[in-house]
């Protein structure tokens, strides 16, 4: 049996090690398993782990079942013989050829045997990618079909690996959370989310971030959670924020084949570059020039390392994140690559509920950087929190006044609101703002103003609103007195 342990958590995020049967080192999550193509050597899976020593790798039984002399050497040395290295190796089964070509030559039972058989430490049934646009009843019928190659996987994987059960239901939400409940009694230990490379090919981030909720909603919290086929570095802080614990990714090699050249903020190609903006061997051994000059097998070779450093590098710059809590702070800066980042990210923070589940109470910082931080989840349950607050009697919200037997005094502070005392020294309250505000912070400190009136009904609440926007305004519950500028008692 595999053994997953939670060690620090952030968000929907944590790092974790998940043990194997028969390795001894547990892998740190969140990871990256590249991907091997035992077809293709530009750069073998022994350059891989000597480079990168990774917590392990992921490659196709399928095509190694299909290759007479790949499936003689796997089935004489095993898949570590094959590739030549002893680090955890995943087996994926075929079903993306499935879905990419319609129709594959063996059959499910088969291949899972064969992935037995060859030692594959972490093995996948022959699962259905429904694709993004299809029905539900498509959909529907598709997850029943992977859900009984799950269970037949089951009855045949023994203790010396684990089972992957591929969490399906297309963008069905409703069945991405069923499926995601159904197989948790599987038997299976990890789940690889499945289907969304159609949405991340086509920068549909906010989709994918309501296919993964969904999903997760369904599992066990406590379930590991690959995310197949993100490879991509640009997004592996937002999936890791949702929850996700594994990735894998042919993005580093498929992309250098094309001569792109990966970044945290986005894809580039080679021949828009000037200069490298990495530190990388790579980047600081070559020019964009040099690498242009080289004959295409060598260049496709160092693409791929450096697109394997930036990728490995933004994994410890989540796992880094996370175990200091600021997780969300890096989701934030890496929705600035693209429009459609940003829209997952409003996608994420619509979903705050989902966040706060798990987000610690209490973290070092929260920096307030976007107006998209005015929705984090601190905001939101501060705002809980003040509507159990229940205050009676006079309440003076921001400036202006001094606190007396029979009034209580309250700082105001965008986006949190009203700072009840005692109180201005605990997280969130300490988070760093800009003197500037936007409208958000405003808006979030009138639905705090807000809150704290809704658990207050016998409170006369008065409130300065020294440069609130009218959007902000409008979120006062009537029963608010509002007074600008200085004292709020000097209208009286
Ligand atoms: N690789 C990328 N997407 C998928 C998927 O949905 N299922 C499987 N088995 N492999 C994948
Ligand atoms: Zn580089």
């Amino acid at each position: 049996m595999g053994c997953f342990e939670q060690h620090h958590a952030d968000a929907a995020g944590r790092v974790g090690e998940l043990t194997l049967p028969g390795h001894d080192d547990p892998l740190t999550t969140p990871t990256l398993l590249p991907v091997i193509n035992p077809n293709i050597d530009t750069l073998p899976a022994t350059a891989i782990v000597d480079e990168f020593d990774p917590d392990g790798l992921i490659t196709n039984a399928y095509v190694i079942f299909r290759h007479d002399d790949l499936r003689e050497r796997a089935l004489k040395e095993g898949v570590h013989g094959l590739l030549g290295v002893d680090c955890p190796i995943m087996t994926d089964s075929g079903s993306f050829q499935l879905a990419e070509y319609g129709a594959i030559d063996v059959d499910n039972e088969e291949i899972v045997s064969f992935q037995i058989d060859i030692n594959s430490d972490i093995c996948t049934p022959i699962d259905v990618p429904t694709p993004p646009g299809a029905s539900y009843d498509r959909a529907a019928a598709d997850l029943e079909t992977t859900l009984a190659r799950i269970d037949a996987a089951s009855a045949i994987v023994d203790d010396d690996r684990l089972l992957s059960a591929p969490v399906q239901g297309g963008s069905h939400p409703s069945l991405r959370e069923s499926a995601g409940r159904a197989v948790r009694e599987s038997g299976a230990y990890l789940f690889p989310i499945g289907a969304v490379v159609p949405l991340m090919t086509d920068y549909r981030f906010a989709a994918l971030v309501e296919v993964v909720i969904a999903a997760k909603q369904g599992l066990n919290p406590a379930a590991p959670v690959h995310l197949f086929g993100a490879g991509h570095p640009m997004m592996f802080a937002l999936a890791a924020a949702l929850g996700c614990d594994l990735f894998d990714s042919a993005a580093y090699a498929l992309y250098a084949r094309d001569d792109r050249y990966l970044t945290v903020n986005g894809t580039r190609r080679l021949d828009a570059l000037s200069e490298f903006p990495c530190a990388c061997p790579v980047c600081t051994e070559h020019t964009p020039d040099s690498l242009e000059a080289a004959d295409e097998i060598d260049r496709e070779r160092l693409l791929s390392r450096h697109n394997l450093h930036v990728s490995f590098e933004e994994i410890r710059r989540v796992r880094a994140a996370i175990r200091s809590g600021n997780l969300l702070e890096l989701v934030d800066r890496r929705a600035r690559a693209h429009p459609a980042m940003l829209d997952a990210y409003r996608r994420l923070l619509d979903d705050w509920e989902y966040l706060e589940m798990s987000d610690p109470v209490i973290k070092d910082t929260f920096l307030y950087l976007s107006s998209e931080c005015a929705h984090r989840p601190e905001v939101h349950r501060y705002h809980d929190r003040l509507s159990g607050w229940g205050a009676t009697g006079q309440v003076v919200i921001g400036d202006g006044t001094t606190a007396t037997d029979d009034v209580i005094q309250m700082e105001l502070r965008p986006p949190f609101g009203p700072i009840p005392p005692g109180l201005e020294h605990t997280y969130p309250l300490t988070a760093e703002v800009p003197d500037r505000f936007d409208s958000c912070a405003y808006e979030a400190a009138a639905e705090g103003v807000a809150a704290l009136a809704d658990g207050s009904p016998t409170a006369e609440i008065t409130v300065t609103v020294d440069g609130w926007p009218t959007s902000a305004l409008e979120r006062l519950p009537e029963t608010v007195r509002t007074v600008e500028h200085g004292d709020p008692y000097a209208e009286e």
